[in-house]
């Protein structure tokens, strides 16, 4: 198989795993599609990573820096070598947004063009994070900050629709240490369902793209950063947060070596019904011990079927953000390192299609329960509300955000109406559920922030297409 036929095998596995419905079915369609080139008679090893990965039904990727693509070194071996390519910094937030509401996407469009010329997917990175934010950002919290992340995510995801394989929607979110629980930081501050609130938001702006959670020291089945973040996947899934796949990290080095339970992991977080992407592979080492380490994370991911692929976070030791620690497959000259030979020995060796051997560790624990507002400390008894609106907007779509206000009895539970323009439509709620997504709609609470205390408040949002209502909305009690 020629590069460009793998590509093709590649891409057209990827086309067809695309979608909102990543099923029982699609699972085993997939699977089969999986174990057909594996097995398929004459099938040639490959003789690249791009090309074997892809006679695997996966990819194999490369973190690409903008500035580099004038470095022919750099882009020969990029176009040998790989078959996906994630923008190492140019799809953040602080390089896409610099000021508020004016987008900046030409240093990445460099690279998405030269996948797309190239036939390589594209991962995505990143949404929403607490890191690399423009200073405006930075200095932003509350309703003004929510609004402002789902403004940022819904453009960029539309700005990008159809060319991006998978989004790496919300990055970096769980804290380290034993707590399992999310990191502070001013967009968790804005509510714990920003996380979801995003992934909402960027399923609307491209209900093509798969759309990851991504984190780095949860390789370790064993961390509670690792257990934290399976919760809260277990929890979407049950709930029905459009989440498609999880993407680990894998950074290692001598602090944070690959774990023997790696494969335990994937296939943990597989078994929710996710897809898992490893998406910043690098390994601190040399000669046979880092080799062995690169060939058992992709021996790992051969063995786990809804493992789609692995991104190298940089191609030579001296493109890396940790050169020092020489962790890539190429040296700095671009030769090709023991770990690339074991690399592609891996990948040639061929991936089992079978489910995962090792089932989860851990038996399932109680869904997380919806967080967020505290219930009042007297019953509220019933009584009237009134609603106020402020609204993100812009050509062609909306955010809207609703405060909800009790009156002197407090509420039991509310409903919120609100009439749209002629051509408007609601995408998207969240923190109410919506009748209606053209004229007139309502809003009605969900099971966490029905209850309002006498002269209390909570909101919620919704996200559009089109213009926003003007009209200050209804609020009935309940
Ligand atoms: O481009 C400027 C240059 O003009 C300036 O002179 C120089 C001075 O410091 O900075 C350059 O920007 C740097 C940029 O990388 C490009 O090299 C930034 O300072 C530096 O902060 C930035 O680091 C990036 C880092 O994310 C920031 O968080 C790394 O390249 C990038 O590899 C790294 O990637 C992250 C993933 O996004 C998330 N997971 C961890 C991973 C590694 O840290």
């Amino acid at each position: 198989m020629n590069n460009l036929s793998a590509r093709d095998s590649g891409r057209a596995i990827s086309t067809h795993r695309r979608r909102t419905a990543l099923a029982a079915v699609a699972v085993g369609t997939a699977a089969v599609v999986v174990a057909t080139l594996a097995l398929a008679p004459g099938a040639s090893a490959g003789t690249t990573l791009g090309a074997s990965a892809a006679e695997k039904g996966r990819y194999f990727g490369a973190a690409v820096a903008a500035y580099k693509l004038s470095d022919s070194t750099y882009v020969g071996i990029l176009n040998r070598e790989f078959n996906s390519v994630t923008p190492e910094n140019e799809m953040k937030i602080d390089a896409t947004e610099p000021s508020q509401g004016n987008f900046s996407f030409a240093n990445a469009d460099r690279i998405v063009n030269h996948a797309i010329a190239q036939g390589m997917k594209v991962r995505g990175h990143t949404l929403a994070w607490h890191s690399q934010q423009p200073r405006w950002m930075e200095s932003m919290e509350g309703t003004a900050l929510r609004n402002a992340m789902l403004n940022h995510v819904t453009r960029v995801a539309t700005y990008y629709r159809g060319k991006i394989d998978s989004w790496d929607v919300v990055n970096e979110a769980f804290a380290d240490g034993g707590s399992g629980g999310r990191r502070d930081s001013n967009l968790q501050r804005t509510g714990n369902d920003w996380i979801e609130a995003a992934f909402r938001a960027a399923r609307a702006a491209d209900p093509g793209a798969k759309l990851c959670y991504n984190d780095y020291n949860t390789d370790n089945w064993t961390h509670a950063k690792t257990q934290g973040v399976y919760n809260m996947v277990r929890d979407f899934k049950a709930r029905g947060v459009p989440i498609d796949c999880v993407g680990f990290q894998s950074h290692f080095n001598p602090n944070s070596p690959y774990p023997s339970n790696y494969r335990t992991t994937l296939a943990s977080f597989a078994a929710l019904g996710v897809d898992v992407q490893i998406t910043e592979l690098d390994i601190e080492g040399s000669g046979t011990a880092q080799a062995n380490s690169y060939r058992s994370v992709v021996q790992d991911c051969l063995a786990v079927p809804r493992c789609n692929g692995i991104t190298v976070w940089g191609i030579r030791d001296t493109d890396s953000w940790r050169s020092g620690g020489t962790p890539l497959l190429f040296d700095g000259s671009g030769n090709k390192k023991q770990a690339y030979n074991a690399t592609l020995e891996a990948l040639n060796a061929g991936g089992t299609t079978t489910p995962p051997t090792t089932p989860p560790t851990t038996p399932p624990t109680t869904p997380t329960t919806p967080p967020p507002t505290t219930p009042p400390t007297t019953p509220p008894v019933g009584g009237a509300c009134s609603a106020t609106v402020s609204v993100n907007q812009w050509n062609g779509g909306f955010v809207a955000t609703v405060r909800v206000t009790a009156g002197s009895a407090g509420l039991n539970g509310w409903t919120v109406s609100t009439t749209l323009p002629g051509g408007a439509s609601v995408t998207n709620a969240w923190s109410a559920t919506n009748t209606g997504t053209t004229g007139t709609v309502s809003f009605r609470n969900v099971s966490y922030n029905g209850q309002v205390a006498a002269g209390g408040s909570t909101e919620f949002g919704f996200q559009g297409t089109g213009t926003a209502p003007s009209a200050t909305p209804t609020c009935t009690a309940s």
